[in-house]
Order: C-alpha cells, then sequence, then structure tokens
C-alpha cells in the first residue's frame, strides 16, 4: 500500500508538472483529488488493513493528498502569471504606429466671411444687435418710410405669413427695433447680420434666402463723409489695400442721400474683366444718410441728431472674397467644396 500511494504521488506530481495550462491543471486535480479520484479510491480499499495499519496508511494519504495540493498551487499560480504574460504580449500596442486622422470639421466660408464682417466693425467700435427673421409689417417696411402702398415694397418681393407678418425682406427693420430701445438721442454704433428672405429664383446669383448685415450710426453731427470714410476702411479691411469706393446716387426709402456702393473689382483692379463685365467695379452694399422721418418713428429728434445706414449681401462679399462665380456654392453643401476653406 505504500508503495502504491508513493506511486501515485510520483504520477499525480509528474502530470501536474506536465499541465500547460489551467484547464489542463484542473483535470490533473479531479483525476487524482476528486471525490471519484484515484486517491479517494485508495482510501476506500483501507478496510482490508488491519487496525494497525489503517492510521499509519491513512497518514501517508493524507500527506500526499497535501502534497498533491501545494503542487497543483503552486503550478497554479505560474499557469497564471504566464497566461497574464502571454495575454498582455498579444495585446500590446505599438505606439510608434501613424495615428488614425480624425476628421475635424470647421466653419462654412458664410459663416467665416460674417465672422470677419463682425471682426472689423466690432474693432470700429459697433455692438452687434439682433432681430426676428419673422417680422411685422410694421418693422420690415412700415417704420423705415415704407408705407402699405409705397411701390419701393415692389423692389422686395416678400414671402408674407399674414397681412400683418412676414418674413424679412431685409435686415434693415433692426434699425428701427434697436432705436426703440434707446431714449434721450442717444447714440448708437451696431450692425445686425443675420437671414432675410424674398421670393427670388434659385440661381447663380440670387436664392430665396440669403444674409445681410446692416449697419446704424447715430450721433450728433454725422455726415456723409463719415459714411464714406466708414466704407473705405471696410472695404480696404476685407478686400485688400489697394481697394477703392465710388459712391453712386440711388434711393432708398430710409436713407436721403442714398447711395449705392462699389468697390474696385477684386480682380483686375480696375482694369476690367470678365466679373466685373468690364467696369472695373463691383456693386456690394446700399447706404444712405437716414431718412429724417425714421428717426421721428422711432423716436430719435432729427434737428438733434442724424445717422447714416448701410446693408450688404454676405454672399456677395464671399463670393468676391474666395473667387466664386456660383452662389449655390454656399448652399449645396457639397463637402468637396467646403473641404477648400
Ligand atoms: N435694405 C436694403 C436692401 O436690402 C439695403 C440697404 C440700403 C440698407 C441702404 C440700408 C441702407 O441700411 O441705408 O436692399
Amino acid at each position: 500500500m505504500e508503495q502504491q500511494i508513493k506511486e501515485l504521488r510520483e504520477r499525480a506530481g509528474a502530470a501536474v508538472d506536465g499541465s500547460t495550462n489551467l484547464r489542463e491543471l484542473d483535470d490533473v486535480r479531479v483525476k487524482f483529488l476528486g471525490k471519484k479520484g484515484e486517491l479517494t479510491a485508495l482510501l476506500r480499499g483501507m478496510n482490508q488493513l488491519s487496525a494497525e495499519e489503517r492510521p499509519i496508511v491513512g497518514q501517508l494519504v493524507n500527506n500526499a493528498r497535501r502534497e498533491i495540493e501545494d503542487l497543483i498551487a503552486e503550478k497554479n499560480s505560474q499557469l497564471k502569471a504566464s497566461e497574464l504574460q502571454a495575454k498582455l504580449a498579444s495585446e500590446k500596442i505599438d505606439v510608434t504606429l501613424p495615428g488614425r486622422r480624425i476628421h475635424e470639421g470647421h466653419l462654412h466660408p458664410l459663416t467665416l466671411t460674417l465672422n470677419r464682417v463682425k471682426e472689423i466693425f466690432v474693432s470700429m467700435g459697433y455692438t452687434v444687435e439682433e432681430g426676428p427673421e419673422v417680422e411685422t409689417d410694421y418693422y420690415n417696411f412700415e417704420a423705415l418710410n415704407l408705407p402699405k402702398d409705397h411701390p419701393a415694397r415692389d423692389m422686395q418681393d416678400s414671402f408674407y405669413i399674414t397681412e400683418e407678418i412676414l418674413l424679412r425682406t431685409q435686415t434693415s427693420p433692426v434699425q428701427a427695433r434697436t432705436m426703440e430701445r434707446h431714449k434721450n438721442n442717444e447714440p448708437i454704433r451696431m450692425i445686425a447680420p443675420g437671414r432675410v428672405y424674398r421670393r427670388d429664383d434659385y440661381d447663380a446669383s440670387h436664392s430665396p434666402m440669403f444674409t445681410q448685415v446692416e449697419g446704424l450710426v447715430i450721433d450728433k453731427g454725422i455726415s456723409f463723409a463719415d459714411l464714406k470714410g466708414t466704407l473705405e476702411d471696410f472695404s480696404k479691411k476685407i478686400f485688400g489695400e489697394k481697394t477703392k469706393i465710388r459712391l453712386r446716387p440711388s434711393f432708398f426709402p430710409f436713407t436721403e442721400p442714398s447711395a449705392e456702393v462699389d468697390v474696385s473689382c477684386v480682380m483686375c483692379h480696375g482694369e476690367g474683366c470678365k466679373v466685373c463685365q468690364g467696369t472695373g467695379w463691383l456693386e456690394i452694399l446700399g447706404a444712405g444718410e437716414v431718412h429724417p422721418d425714421v428717426l421721428k418713428m422711432s423716436g430719435y429728434d432729427p434737428d438733434v441728431v442724424s445717422g447714416f445706414a448701410f446693408g450688404m449681401g454676405i454672399e456677395r462679399i464671399a463670393m468676391l472674397t474666395y473667387g466664386l462665380d456660383d452662389m449655390r456654392l454656399l448652399y449645396d453643401n457639397d463637402v468637396r467644396f467646403l473641404k477648400q476653406f
């Protein structure tokens, strides 16, 4: 019996040694130490032994069990360590590989242009005001000296929602809204950027929705010369130092006198080319001295203060600064186009 135990102990030791993973090791444990295992079978055979032999053999079997358990425990921690090692090695990250690029978006060219325009005016001390895109007939037209039957309303085919409410056709209503918020002929220096809507076709130079920036300055002694100087300064900043401006007489109901403002062609610098249709000039905005009635309607006294106003289309400025020949490029949202900015 002693011999048998010794032999079992050696076979178990060899089996533990030979286990290459935790599963195999567990199979070894079950084979030798399990309920139906070899050691248990040996214990069962003990009833054939004499009363004196039993405790001795029992002791030997228990020793063998403990030894085998120790061997298994030791092997178990060895195998666990090497399995972890193998896992770490197989999951190693090669930090020298080039990273996967994250595609970063950026601002739309129209937003970039608008931001640039805002920056220029803010640097001149202007505030940035906002007004609603769904506007009343009063602010969009009447407060700007365009009563209900005024023929100049025809210049801006409108989207009416009711008789009194429409999608604003211009950012000019923000002039009246801003003036109303001030009392006692308080000076104003503001711009109002935003979307405007007209019943226009969608072609290379028209869209039923587009973007404007309105400007309004009111103070004592504001003259047409101030308007010209401001617009000249602005044009040089946005189109380049060499840019010249030209004012042509025009008509807007809310300004008197009024002017259409051209800049020297950004492509040919006045030589005459396709973009300026040979004239050397490009129209960029409308402007003028604020009409006394417009000041009066919004609570200002034209005998005390005067002002100038202007309104420009941002799409046009974007097209000129980026050299675009079709306005629709700005709305189609073709990533191949947008990527270039
Ligand atoms: N609101 C005009 C338009 O949309 C542009 C404009 C012209 C605005 C003259 C002004 C201005 O403030 O003084 O055609």
